[in-house]
Formats: structure tokens, C-alpha cells, sequence
């Protein structure tokens, strides 16, 4: 038996022709992060952010899982023992790739939330600022996105996950945003083998036990194979 947690950042769904953040052309090269992913920007200008979200969730309905979010449905079908994924991706790869233990830390575009109920709706693929919500009928529909300043979802079960885990594997993740940046801290600490799979060393790089660079959609499969080859 043996418990696998891996979290997965943007460069996961960069194959499948979503765009990463940190990129020289990136998400956050093209917006402004205070405007479009903080609740006061949303404050400031509701519009702006729904857009930005309504054009991001066009762009995931059109893409397709690749053979990493393939590769990570194997392991979870496979493997003698537990396989979580902590994703920090708004985008639905990971379920539609074949997971079916999936944590979304930072919220989900296929997903409405009601600011005065925190009811949760399937989002349309269009959000407008005067969405009502279902429930409580409020005006107050937004993206159930986690936006900088606000907590990450269910930390609870994460943290109690990365100290059973005996292998934590971070992919596609600049190292950059906490608190997904210190879980490899965290299953280090409670014993872990730790791997990092990515184009290029992030900004904690130094904390793995061993690294592997490449395209994900090489380095994935060949990881999994080799573990599945272990069991
Ligand atoms: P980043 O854009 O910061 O980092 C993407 C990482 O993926 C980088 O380290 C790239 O080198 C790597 N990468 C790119 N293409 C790859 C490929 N084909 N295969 C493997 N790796 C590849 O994205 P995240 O780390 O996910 O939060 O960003 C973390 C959070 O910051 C996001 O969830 C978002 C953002 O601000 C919020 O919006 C709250």
C-alpha cells in the first residue's frame, strides 16, 4: 500500500492549449492580477472579472485532457493504495481525463457561488454580473474562484492527506503561491518521498527529493509507469 498525493498547477493543462499564468505571455502578463483575481477588484469591477472568467471557461470547454491527466486517472484506477489530486487549475481536465479524486484548492469554472448564501451552482458558460441566485434569489452570483486574500477550499483534508502520504509529486507548478507551495514542506516533514515533475526547476525546486524536467506529457506517463511497474 502506499498513498500518493500529487498536487498540479497550470503547466499540467499547458499541452492542452490553456495558457500558464507566469509565462513571458502568460495570464498575468495579459491582466492585471489585482484587477481580475482579488475580491476587491471584483468589488471595483464586477464586470471586468466576469468576463475574464466567461473567457476562460470558454477556452477549457474547448480543450481536451492530455495524456498527463490521462496518465493520472491510471494511477488513481491502478495503484495499491490511495491517489489524491490537489489541483490548483480551474479547468475541469483532470475529471474529464478519468479522476475521480480531485480536490480544487483555488475553485472551479464550472462553478457559481453566491456571495450572500455561498450557494453553489453549475456556472453558465456566459456568467452576467446580475446572475440571481437559485437559492436565496440574491444578486450576488461570482466565479467560485479562490482569489488572492480569500483561503483556499478544503485544507482540512489536504493537510490530513499529505501526512499519510508516503510519495507527494508536484507538477506543472512555478512554486510561487502559497499554501500549495509549503505541502511539500509538509510531506516531507511527515515522511514522504518527494518528486517534482516540470519544464524547469521552480521556486522551490530545492525542496524535492528528485527532479524531473520535461513536458508533462512525457515526464507524467513515464512517472506513473515506472510506479505502477513498482506495485
Ligand atoms: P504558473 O504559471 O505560475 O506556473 C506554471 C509552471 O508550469 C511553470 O513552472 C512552468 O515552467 C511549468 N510548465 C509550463 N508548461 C509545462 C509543461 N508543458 N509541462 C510541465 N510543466 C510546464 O502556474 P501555477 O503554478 O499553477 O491562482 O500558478 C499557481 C496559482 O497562481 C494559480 O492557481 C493561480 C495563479 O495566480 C489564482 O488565480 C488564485
Amino acid at each position: 500500500m502506499r498513498n500518493i498525493v500529487i498536487l498540479t498547477g497550470a503547466g499540467i493543462s499547458a499541452e492542452s492549449g490553456i495558457e500558464t499564468f507566469r509565462a513571458e505571455t502568460g495570464l498575468w502578463a495579459q491582466h492585471n492580477v489585482d484587477d481580475v483575481a482579488t475580491p476587491e477588484g471584483f468589488v471595483r469591477d464586477p464586470k471586468l472579472v466576469v468576463d475574464f472568467y466567461n473567457g476562460r471557461r470558454t477556452q477549457a470547454a474547448s480543450a481536451l485532457p492530455n495524456a498527463a491527466h490521462k496518465a493520472l486517472a491510471k494511477l488513481e484506477a491502478e495503484n495499491n493504495g490511495s491517489v489524491l489530486v490537489v489541483t490548483q487549475n480551474v479547468d475541469d481536465l483532470h475529471e474529464r481525463g478519468g479522476s475521480n479524486n480531485v480536490i480544487h484548492m483555488h475553485g472551479a469554472l464550472n462553478s457559481a457561488l453566491c456571495a450572500a448564501c455561498e450557494h453553489r451552482w453549475p456556472a453558465p458558460m456566459q456568467m452576467q454580473v446580475a446572475d440571481t441566485c437559485p437559492s436565496c434569489n440574491a444578486p450576488a452570483a461570482r466565479p467560485d474562484i479562490v482569489w488572492f486574500g480569500e483561503i483556499p477550499y478544503q485544507m482540512d483534508r489536504i493537510i490530513d492527506a499529505l501526512g499519510e502520504a508516503d510519495i507527494f509529486v508536484s507538477i506543472g507548478t512555478s512554486g510561487n503561491v502559497y499554501p500549495a507551495a509549503g505541502f511539500v514542506a509538509e510531506a516531507a516533514r511527515a515522511g514522504a518521498e518527494t518528486l517534482e515533475l516540470n519544464l524547469e526547476s521552480s521556486a522551490i525546486g530545492s525542496q524535492f527529493d528528485k527532479s524531473v524536467f520535461g513536458p508533462a506529457t512525457q515526464t507524467v506517463p513515464a512517472w506513473v509507469d515506472d510506479i505502477l511497474a513498482k506495485k
